[in-house]
């Protein structure tokens, strides 16, 4: 069997946690055997809806298309998928309830989840709050953050053994009276390390804002009015953290459930760690990402996207995500059933930044935006149009009757959604390629992994090939680039090279937010962002980004100003 050619940062990746292991903790899989296990495991679905004859050949395209690194599925189906485990969904969403039974119950099946390598997202909305009467015991309850506290030490305690650092996504209404507890919950440090927190705005708090007006807090236990707060004051608080720690973000919850299509579930509270897939209550989805750096041709001077491979690559990602459902071992049968009645997959792409360097296109440019629209624009309409000839065979998802799609006479579907940008964190890694539709951090990065070994970055390959054949590229040049990690600042550098080659402390968070709303009016689910500001940004820059983001209808926002959080997983050598 050939090996696939993989980087020497992606075999450390894969030997760190991917490849299996015998019960001495000895590898026992070659990368490629890896990518087999999975292709077999996920193609094997096909034998539900046709001749068990053609999984054969589905699994030679899964396979190809991960080994070439064109098409990867998020880490838990490259850990799981074919092995006893088999639980492939990165994403989770579950129910905290206000009683002591439900927040334990969900404590159990969190900490499950997380064996698995998946993240989970909780809305604490429900909970009452501190200070508020528990009959039972005569008592008063210690509030939402209490019991986030105890699902962070849960996280800390097994995540040693779990495939990955265990996350989470911790959300709270605005309106919640434990607002000001939570939006200050991150202030000491090392409280709630496993938790991404952000807040649940509605459009009521944000109209509130702008008219400077009151807005009332509401025990969710009766749904009595607890006090009433200053919009403004509350906000300036998000803002005023959000600059400090960089948290927290902003949820939309009325943005998210407008666009749901499958409201006739009930409302979505929440999201998974990331932010990019808000989902119901006991929710999951699988995410799968197309490298965009598989899909340009000609040479370098005339590089241009193939479309045709595209489409192929969405039609096999489509496939792939929706056999992802039929072969997962759920952890829990409320999650299985949701699971397989919307059947909601989240594929997207990955190598955003790389592929704007091909093309040379400066990330932070209208030409960019407009490339992002069209590449977007066309996954989307080839994604429905996959899961409709899906649905042709194998049938629309069951919770169909009653969706948006069957209520508007939309197309029918065999997935409830079909898009998402993901953070590709670690599949971009083994891909080698640029994260989701981030921009490049610096040219040159070293980024620190589980286990603490050091992964060192070369200098991106697209410049230095530029560089080469502009007749730029001297040992200045490579100085320069090592020590800073950019060239923007270089006065020296051909100006179109200079303006192409941005970092992402150079783009504007204006131009991030762009960005990210532009990819947002083409996914249906969510899409993972974060809004970097040099360390020097304002509370100021902070609240235009989140106002920004809200107008444009992102689903969600995060901001991180460098340097504001010790524990960088991202730094940059020499950066100054
Ligand atoms: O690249 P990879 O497939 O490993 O994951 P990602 O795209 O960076 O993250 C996708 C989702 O996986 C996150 O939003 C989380 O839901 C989950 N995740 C997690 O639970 N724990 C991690 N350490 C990383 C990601």
């Amino acid at each position: 069997m050939e090996e696939p050619k993989l980087s020497t940062n992606a075999l450390i990746v894969l030997e760190e946690r991917y490849l299996r292991r015998n019960a001495k903790l000895e590898i026992i899989e070659t990368p490629a055997e890896m990518f087999w296990r999975v292709a077999r495991a996920v193609a094997d679905a096909d034998a539900l809806y046709g001749p068990r004859s053609q999984v054969a050949a589905t699994a030679e395209r899964f396979y190809q298309a991960m080994a070439h690194l064109e098409f990867l599925p998020n880490s838990p189906t490259l850990m799981n998928a074919g092995t006893p485990s088999s639980q492939c969904m990165a994403c989770f969403v579950l129910p905290v309830e206000d009683s002591l039974e439900g927040i334990f119950d969900t404590l159990k099946l969190a900490a499950l989840i997380q064996q698995t390598g998946g993240g989970t997202g909780f809305s604490f909305s429900r909970l009452r709050p501190r200070g508020d009467v528990v009959h039972s015991t005569g008592g008063i309850s210690s509030g939402a953050v209490s019991f986030m506290m105890l699902y962070n030490a849960m996280t800390e305690t097994i995540k040693q053994g779990s495939k990955r650092r265990g996350a989470n996504m911790g959300i709270l209404r605005v309106d919640h009276p434990d607002v000001r507890e939570f939006v200050t919950s991150k202030r000491d440090r090392r409280a709630l390390n496993n938790f991404n927190i952000s807040v649940g705005v509605t459009d009521e708090f944000m109209r509130a804002i702008e008219k400077g007006e009151k807005y009332p807090l509401v025990n969710p236990r009766d749904r009595s009015v607890w006090e009433h707060e200053d919009a403004r004051r509350i906000w300036e608080l998000i803002i005023q953290e959000a600059w400090d720690s960089g948290e927290p973000g902003l949820v939309a919850l009325d943005t998210i459930n407008r666009q749901n299509p499958t409201k006739h579930l009930g409302e979505i509270e929440a999201t998974n760690p990331c932010a990019e897939e808000p989902l119901h209550p006991y929710e999951a989805c699988c995410l799968g990402s197309i490298n965009l750096n598989a899909v340009v041709t000609g040479p370098p001077e005339q590089r241009q996207l193939d479309w045709h491979k595209l489409g192929e690559l969405v039609d096999l990602g489509v496939h792939f995500l929706d056999n992802v459902i039929d072969i997962n071992h759920y952890p829990d049968p409320r999650i299985e059933d949701i699971c397989r009645r919307n059947r909601r997959i989240g594929l997207g792409v990955m190598g955003w930044a790389d592929l704007l360097f091909q093309l040379g296109v400066p990330y932070d440019s209208e030409e960019a935006l407009s490339l992002a629209e069209e590449l977007m624009g066309f996954v989307e309409d080839r994604a429905v149009e996959a899961s409709v000839k899906l649905a042709e065979r194998r049938g629309v998802f069951p919770n169909y009757p009653g969706s948006d799609y069957d209520r508007r006479g939309g197309p029918r579907m065999r997935n409830a959604t079909t898009r998402t940008i993901a953070p590709t964190g670690t599949i971009g890694i083994i891909a080698n390629c640029s994260a989701g539709i981030e921009p490049l951090f610096a040219l040159t990065y070293t980024r620190r992994a589980l286990g603490g070994r050091e992964l060192k970055q070369e200098i991106h390959p697209v410049f230095l090939e530029e560089a080469r054949r502009r007749g730029v590229l001297d040992d200045h040049l490579r100085e320069h680039v090592v020590a800073t990690g950019r060239v923007r600042n270089l006065p020296t550098l051909p100006e179109d090279l200079r303006r192409v080659f941005a970092t992402a402390l150079e783009i504007s968070p204006e131009w991030h937010v762009r960005m990210q709303a532009t990819f947002q009016r083409h996914v249906d689910n969510g899409v993972s962002k974060t809004i970097n500001l040099p360390q020097e940004a304002t509370p100021e820059d902070v609240e235009s980004a989140y106002r920004l983001a809200y107008e444009l209808g992102c689903k969600g926002i995060t901001v991180y100003r460098y340097g504001s959080r010790p524990e960088q997983v991202l730094s940059l050598e020499g950066y100054c």
